[in-house]
């Protein structure tokens, strides 16, 4: 019946346009819908919650997990509420993830601490026998990129309208004005640490890389 129209690449091309443009009207309608707004009382990242996050994409721990809990029993019984749309606002870009060789860590701030996730980066083994997940040692002396998280925050501000405060704006004054800030929070987490290499880094005005991704891993409840 539709013969005529493979054989007419004009009408053809038009078919295929409305097709895409359906199928790409619902995928984005939902978005406007009330159900995808940030939810209640969701606050964008943290400058050094940033700089975790963006460890979390460089050292790829999306290989192995996912940051989205499904609206099923075995997963809310496991990791607690299923996730919302509305609660990825800010995510720049968004981690779900495809693949579970690890357990979901959208909820991890919920049941794991400072100190645990500090000994399980450093050898996972010690705190889950038979573990198969890589140890991150590295992250312990490497030093986190606070600097451009700082940037990325005036750009999430300026270009999607994250609702950043007066602290976050374009200029180095702005940025020496802030970095004290970024500093007492890593701190916090450091003073929850026994690492005192880890501790040395944070006072002498350096963050480590472990210190930023612990933030971030606290953040994801
Ligand atoms: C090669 C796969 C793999 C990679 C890459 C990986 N993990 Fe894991 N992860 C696992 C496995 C397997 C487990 C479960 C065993 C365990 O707890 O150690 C796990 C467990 C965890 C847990 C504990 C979860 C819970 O519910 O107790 C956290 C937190 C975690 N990973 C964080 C990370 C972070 C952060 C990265 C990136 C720096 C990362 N993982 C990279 C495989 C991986």
């Amino acid at each position: 019946m539709f013969h005529w129209l493979e054989k007419n690449p004009f009408f053809f091309s038009v078919g295929v346009f409305v097709v895409i443009a359906f199928a790409g009207l619902i995928e984005i309608l939902p978005n406007f819908a009330e159900a995808s707004r940030p939810v209640v009382g969701l606050k964008p990242y943290s400058v050094l919650e940033l700089a975790g996050k963006n460890i979390y994409m460089k050292d790829q721990c999306i290989a192995c997990h996912s940051q989205l809990i499904r609206p099923f029993k075995a997963e809310t019984d496991r990791y607690g509420q299923y996730s919302l749309s509305g609660e990825y606002a800010y995510d720049r870009p968004f981690l779900w993830g495809s693949k579970r060789t690890g357990p979901d860590l959208h909820r991890i701030g919920n049941y794991r601490t400072t100190d645990w996730h500090e000994n399980h980066m450093w050898e996972p083994t010690s705190v889950v026998p038979g573990s198969i997940m890589p140890a991150y040692k590295h992250m312990f002396t490497n030093i986190a990129d606070i600097e451009t998280a700082y940037a990325e925050a005036v750009t999430v501000k300026n270009v999607f309208a994250t609702p950043y405060g007066d602290e976050i704006k374009g200029t180095r004054a702005a940025w020496e004005a802030h970095k004290p800030a970024v500093l007492a929070e890593a701190a916090k987490i450091a003073a929850d640490m026994k690492n005192k290499d880890v501790k040395d880094a944070v006072a002498a005005g350096n963050i480590p890389e472990v210190v930023a991704l612990i933030a971030y891993l606290n953040r994801l409840k």
